[in-house]
């Protein structure tokens, strides 16, 4: 059963022209970042928070997102969620339009991986991506899209945006990581159907694919980094060191280097200043990912 919002519906549609004054692009809009602790969505809370966002840090590792919180300034607030959990995602939302007056922008970033190939992989290991990655997703969603629309009833003129982080991974397929692959390219079928749907009400919905952050903690950690595995796995052949296996990754990239939280941050901004796109999937990839 959903959890009953009304409350904090009306108290967005209120406040739906009080926002704390601030300068730059995205001045004052109130915006959630999910898995903002560390990665990729630290890096695109960063970015937002200097453009004059009020930025929401909501993960499951309150401490770090507490961390992060402070780093960032005044502007900027920590919130414990797992999106895997209707309640704590109702929860999340309802906190935020209680502190802040509403909900101008979600960007729906948490996400894990699990990888190896089909014959080995248990149930489990598939049934957490998907939970996180997947429904973890709708339940994000629907309780930012249930505080947006009431907030177009309040004023129709008002644009409003839920921005996904996909993956390259969304676009095609992923060797020996077909949970996380599915999970992302269903990802953007959840975008689309939602563009459809929520263009009604001024919501944009669009997914930005990144290629690899390697410079980020999923990739670059000293020990239980995805560079680390590869070399003992043997995945790259001829691997030496870790430098060998970031070599091999990076070389797949026309422009030569990971994804940065800077170039999804500019994706997320595209997203927000465009009035006239819905229902895109961005790849943000160096030219990895080419679209047809
Ligand atoms: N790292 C990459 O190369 C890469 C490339 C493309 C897309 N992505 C996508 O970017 C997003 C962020 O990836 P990252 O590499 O920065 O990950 P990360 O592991 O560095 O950070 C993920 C964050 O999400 C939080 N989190 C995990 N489960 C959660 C839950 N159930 N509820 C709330 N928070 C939760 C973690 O505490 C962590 O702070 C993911 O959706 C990922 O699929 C990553």
């Amino acid at each position: 059963m959903s959890v009953d919002m009304t409350k904090w519906q009306a108290i967005a549609k209120e406040n739906i022209h009080n926002r704390i004054q601030a300068t730059g692009r995205l001045a004052g809009k109130i915006t959630i970042v999910t898995g903002a602790a560390q990665g990729f969505g630290k890096g695109i809370a960063e970015e937002l928070y200097k453009e004059g966002a009020v930025i929401v840090i909501a993960d499951m590792n309150l401490p770090l997102a507490e961390s992060v919180a402070a780093e960032l300034g005044e502007r900027a607030w920590a919130i414990a969620v797992n999106v895997s959990d209707e309640e704590s995602c109702a929860n999340m939302v309802a906190q935020v339009v209680e502190k802040f007056g509403g909900l101008d922008i979600m960007v729906a970033n948490a996400g894990v991986v699990r990888s190896g190939p089909i014959a080995d992989f248990e149930k489990k290991d598939f049934d957490f991506v998907t939970a996180i990655n997947y429904t973890g997703l709708f339940l994000t969603c629907k309780y930012a899209a249930i505080i947006m629309e009431a907030q177009h009833e309040a004023d129709p003129t008002a644009m409003f945006d839920i921005i996904v982080n996909s993956s390259k991974s969304g676009l095609e397929g992923s060797n020996k990581n077909f949970a996380y692959a599915g999970s992302k390219f269903g990802a953007i079928g959840l975008v689309q159907s939602w563009a459809m749907e929520l263009a009604a009400y001024n919501i944009k919905v669009n997914a930005i694919c990144p290629g690899n952050y390697l410079d980020g903690p999923l990739w670059s950690d000293p020990v239980r980094g995805l560079f680390v595995q590869y070399l003992e796995a043997g995945k790259v052949p001829g691997a030496k060191t870790v430098e060998d296996v970031r070599r091999f990754y990076e070389a797949k990239v026309p422009l030569n280097r990971g994804c940065l939280p800077i170039d999804v941050a500019r994706a997320v901004m595209y997203c927000v200043e465009q009035k006239y796109e819905t229902g895109q999937a961005i790849p943000v990839t160096g030219g990895q990912i080419m679209l047809n």
